[in-house]
C-alpha cells in the first residue's frame, strides 16, 4: 500500500522524499538562503550590499572566482564578456528561421545547442576551459533573447556594442536605442538578484546532466528547459496580469480579499523556503518605485503597495510574503518587454550560477543515480498481436 505524508510517500521498497524536499545534494559555497530570516548571502557577501554596490558583470565574477575582483581584474573580464556577445551567422540564421514560430524558451534551448559546435573548448571539461565556456554562454545569452524579439517582429538583428554595459547592451540589441540610466539599472539589479539561488530545480537538472560529464552546453540546456515550467520561471508575468485585470489601487483590497475567500493563490506570493520576506523583493519594490516614477507611471507600483498591505495583514502570519516576482513584472512590463520574454531574462542571469554549481559539482563528482521502487507486474506472458 503506497501512503502520503506530503513530503514522504511509503512505497513497498521504503519511504520515498517526494520531490527530493530538503534532501542535500552537495556542498556550496555559492550561495546560502536563511529562509526564516529572509537572508541571501553570495559568496559570503549579503544580497543587499551586492544589490547596493555591485552590478551584474562584478557579481559575475564573484560567483564564479569565489571573491570580488579588483579593478583590472574587473576591467579584464568585463572586456572578455563584451567580446563574446556576438553570435555566428549559423546561430543567427537558426534563431531567423524559428523566432516567428517558436517560443523564446525553446530557441534558447536549440540556440544554446547550436552554439556548441562553435566552441573551441567544447569537450574539455577542465575548470579552466569550463570557465571560458561559462563566459561565453554569459555573454551570448542576452543576444540569443535580443535577436528573437528581432526576427519574431521581423526587425533586423542588432549586432552588440562593446562599449555598453552588459545590461544596457542588452536593450539596445532589443530595442536599438541605448537606454536611459534607470532603465539599465532595472535589468541590471534583475540579474543581480538572480543569479543563483542554491539549488532549485533547473540547478538540479543542470547538476544531473553534468554528472555525467556531458559538456556545459548541454548542462546549461537542460537548466533552461527546467527553467521554463510555470512553477519556476514565470510568476512574475502571472503577477503582472494580477495587477492589470484589479486595474486601480482601490480595487486591490476587494481583489485580494476576494480571491483568498475563494482559496484561490496570490501570484507572487509565499515561497518554498523564504518564511519570511523575500529579500531580493524587499530591493526590487525600491528599484521599481524609482522607475514608475521616471516612466511617469505609478499605477502598478500604487496597485501591487495596496496588494502588499492586504498580504502583510492577512498572509505574514502564515509565512507568506511577497517574493520577488511579486515586483519585478512590473519592471519588465514598463520597460516594454513582452511577457514570453521575462523567463528568457531569469535565464540570462541565472546562467552564471547553473555554470557555476556545474564547475563546482565537478569537484566533489559522483553520477547521480537515484533509485525508483517498481510497483507494476514482473513476468507477464508475451501475447502475439493477433491474439491480443
Ligand atoms: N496565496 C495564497 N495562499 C498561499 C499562497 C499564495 N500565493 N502560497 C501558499 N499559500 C497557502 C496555501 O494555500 C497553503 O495554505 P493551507 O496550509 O491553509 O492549505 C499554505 O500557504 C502552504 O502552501 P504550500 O503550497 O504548501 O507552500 P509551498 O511552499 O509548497 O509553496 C509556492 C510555495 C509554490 C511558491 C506557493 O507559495 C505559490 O504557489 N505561490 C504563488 C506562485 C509564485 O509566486 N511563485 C513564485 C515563487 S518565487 C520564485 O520562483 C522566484
Amino acid at each position: 500500500e503506497i501512503t502520503t505524508t506530503g513530503k514522504v510517500i511509503q512505497s513497498p521498497c521504503g519511504p520515498i522524499i517526494h520531490g527530493l524536499e530538503d534532501v542535500l545534494v552537495k556542498t556550496t559555497a555559492i550561495s546560502d538562503i536563511d529562509g526564516r530570516k529572509g537572508i541571501l548571502w553570495y559568496r559570503g557577501y549579503n544580497i543587499n550590499d551586492l544589490a547596493k554596490y555591485s552590478n551584474f558583470e562584478e557579481t559575475a565574477y564573484l560567483i564564479f572566482n569565489g571573491r570580488l575582483p579588483t579593478r583590472t581584474e574587473l576591467e579584464s573580464f568585463k572586456s572578455m564578456l563584451a567580446k563574446e556577445r556576438d553570435l555566428p551567422d549559423e546561430v543567427v540564421s537558426t534563431i531567423r528561421v524559428l523566432a516567428p514560430r517558436a517560443h523564446p524558451m525553446h530557441v534558447l534551448e536549440a540556440a544554446v545547442a547550436g552554439l556548441a559546435a562553435f566552441d573551441p573548448d567544447i569537450n574539455d571539461n577542465s575548470p579552466e576551459a569550463n570557465f571560458r565556456k561559462a563566459v561565453r554562454l554569459t555573454a551570448k545569452l542576452p543576444s540569443i533573447i535580443a535577436a528573437h524579439y528581432r526576427f519574431s517582429r521581423k526587425l533586423d538583428y542588432i549586432r552588440p556594442k562593446e562599449s555598453l554595459a552588459h545590461s544596457a547592451n542588452f536593450l539596445y540589441m532589443m530595442f536599438g536605442q541605448e537606454p536611459d540610466s534607470t532603465s539599465a539599472k532595472a535589468i541590471d539589479l534583475y540579474l543581480v538578484l538572480h543569479i543563483d539561488h542554491e539549488v532549485p530545480a533547473s540547478t538540479f537538472a543542470t547538476l544531473v546532466s553534468i554528472s555525467t560529464w556531458t559538456d556545459l552546453y548541454s548542462a546549461i540546456v537542460s537548466g533552461i528547459a527546467t527553467l521554463k515550467g510555470p512553477l519556476h520561471g514565470g510568476a512574475n508575468e502571472a503577477a503582472m496580469k494580477q495587477y492589470l485585470e484589479i486595474g486601480s489601487p482601490e480595487k486591490a483590497r476587494p481583489y485580494v480579499e476576494k480571491l483568498l475567500g475563494e482559496g484561490k493563490r496570490l501570484m507572487g506570493v509565499g515561497h518554498r523556503v523564504y518564511k519570511a520576506y523575500d529579500p531580493r523583493a524587499k530591493i526590487y519594490k525600491e528599484l521599481v518605485r524609482e522607475l514608475s516614477q521616471s516612466k511617469g507611471n505609478m499605477t502598478y507600483y500604487n496597485i501591487a503597495s495596496e496588494v502588499e498591505a492586504v498580504v502583510l495583514e492577512k498572509l505574514a502570519s502564515k509565512g507568506l510574503y511577497p517574493n520577488i516576482d511579486f515586483w519585478s513584472g512590473i519592471a519588465m512590463y514598463l520597460l516594454g518587454i513582452p511577457y514570453e520574454y521575462y523567463t528568457p531574462i531569469f535565464a540570462m542571469s541565472r546562467v552564471v550560477g547553473w555554470s557555476a554549481h556545474a564547475m563546482e559539482y565537478l569537484n566533489q563528482h559522483r553520477l547521480f543515480r537515484p533509485r525508483a521502487c517498481y510497483v507494476g507486474p514482473h513476468d507477464v506472458p508475451y501475447v502475439p498481436i493477433e491474439k491480443r
